[in-house]
């Protein structure tokens, strides 16, 4: 028989951003950063894991397409089946209650994996996150694996890509660095708040260019860590305050400090790409159009309705609370009109916008 389990997981979008790995080989970051979940609509990966004794070796597809392995994502990916399958239980069938597979017979059946994804794979809209985290998700639920300490599964996560280990959890989300531990397996994701807490925030993205970036992030964080001084100087210095600041601003719903220190953040972040050398450039002038349109409502409104934040690359993603966010998207419509029809992707809310 094959055995398969099929699991989605969302992206995550970070507010202090992960940039510059400690162990390249353990994939683990200099500094915490910290995470929103978004919710299982749009932006996710759907993975289905099977297994068979039929099957003559592990395999992968992307949105249909086997994938031939690099080394790199090769290791990526062993280190996501390894890792949970070492964590497997015996099968159980529901209606004898024998055992159809043992622990150790998982080991002896290669896996196939089919991943889709439904946004612009490396666009900079940290598609590997969902990715890895339903690649995660799919083989726990295909071993029914149990963590053998809270954190584990994202430990494994952030082996295939470190940002995944965010998305193993719903609403607010920290990666703790990790270090103490020589084995790094104290490098593990974890919620700072129950999944419901501040249900108001609403995350708006603007898709600047869903052409593939240029400077993958594994590869540009490389070469800001050998050459960047302000990296080294932000990840000692500076990421500690913002991660308490920001962990209490999202305990108490306090929307000002929350979106300022996610707005500097991102602002650091890309700071540190023009410090590395050769520089690095995500944003182009869209994204620096959009930083000014979010400075001027906020003035406008004298005080933080939106904040902005991006990635690897020139997309935007806008903050902001859900009482505010008809008349964000109606200002977004009328300065970026071609983000019309179609591509405001609730129908509801973009005609109540353009009215
Ligand atoms: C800018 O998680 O894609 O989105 O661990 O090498 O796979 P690898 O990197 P990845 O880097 C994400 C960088 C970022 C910031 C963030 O998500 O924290």
């Amino acid at each position: 028989p094959i055995h398969s389990a099929t699991v989605s997981a969302p992206t995550n979008i970070a507010c202090i951003k992960y940039w510059g790995k400690a162990s390249s080989h353990y994939n683990t970051p200099i500094n915490d950063s910290l995470s929103l979940t978004l919710d299982q609509a749009d932006l996710r990966a759907v993975t289905t894991a099977s297994c068979c004794k039929c099957f003559t070796e592990d395999k992968l597809w992307l949105n249909g397409k086997e994938v031939q392995m690099n080394a790199s994502t090769l290791k990526r990916f062993r280190a996501c089946v390894d890792g949970i399958r070492a964590l497997a239980s015996d099968k159980v069938d529901d209606i004898t209650h024998q055992i159809v597979v043992t622990r150790s017979e998982w080991e002896t059946m290669p896996v196939h994996i089919a991943s889709y994804n439904n946004f612009p794979t490396a666009a900079g809209l940290a598609s590997s996150a969902a990715g890895y985290a339903a690649l995660v998700a799919s083989l726990v639920a295909l071993y029914d694996a149990r963590e053998e300490y809270p954190g584990q599964f994202s430990a494994i996560a952030r082996q295939g890509s470190g940002s995944a280990c965010r998305s193993l959890y719903g609403g607010f989300v920290a990666w703790r660095a990790g270090g103490e531990r020589e084995d790094w397996s104290d490098s593990i994701a974890e919620p700072v708040v129950d999944e419901m807490h501040w249900e108001e925030i609403r995350a708006v993205i603007l898709v600047v260019s869903n052409k593939e970036k240029e400077t993958s992030s594994t590869k540009g964080m490389e070469t800001s860590v050998t050459t960047s001084r302000l990296l080294e100087y932000r990840a000692k210095h500076v990421v500690p305050q913002r991660m308490k600041e920001i962990e209490k601003a999202i305990q108490e719903k306090d929307f000002e400090s929350f979106g300022k220190v996610t707005m500097m953040d991102s602002n650091q972040f890309h700071a540190t790409c023009l410090d590395t050398y050769p520089p690095i450039f995500y944003m182009n002038d869209v994204s620096k159009s959009v930083v000014t349109m979010v400075h001027v409502y906020n003035e406008w409104a004298e005080e933080i309705r939106a904040a902005y934040t991006f990635d690897a690359g020139p997309n935007a993603v806008l903050y902001t609370l859900e009482k505010y966010q008809v008349e964000l998207l109606a200002l977004v419509l009328r300065y970026y009109p071609e983000v019309g029809e179609g591509y405001v992707n609730n129908s509801e809310l973009r005609k109540e916008a353009m009215e």
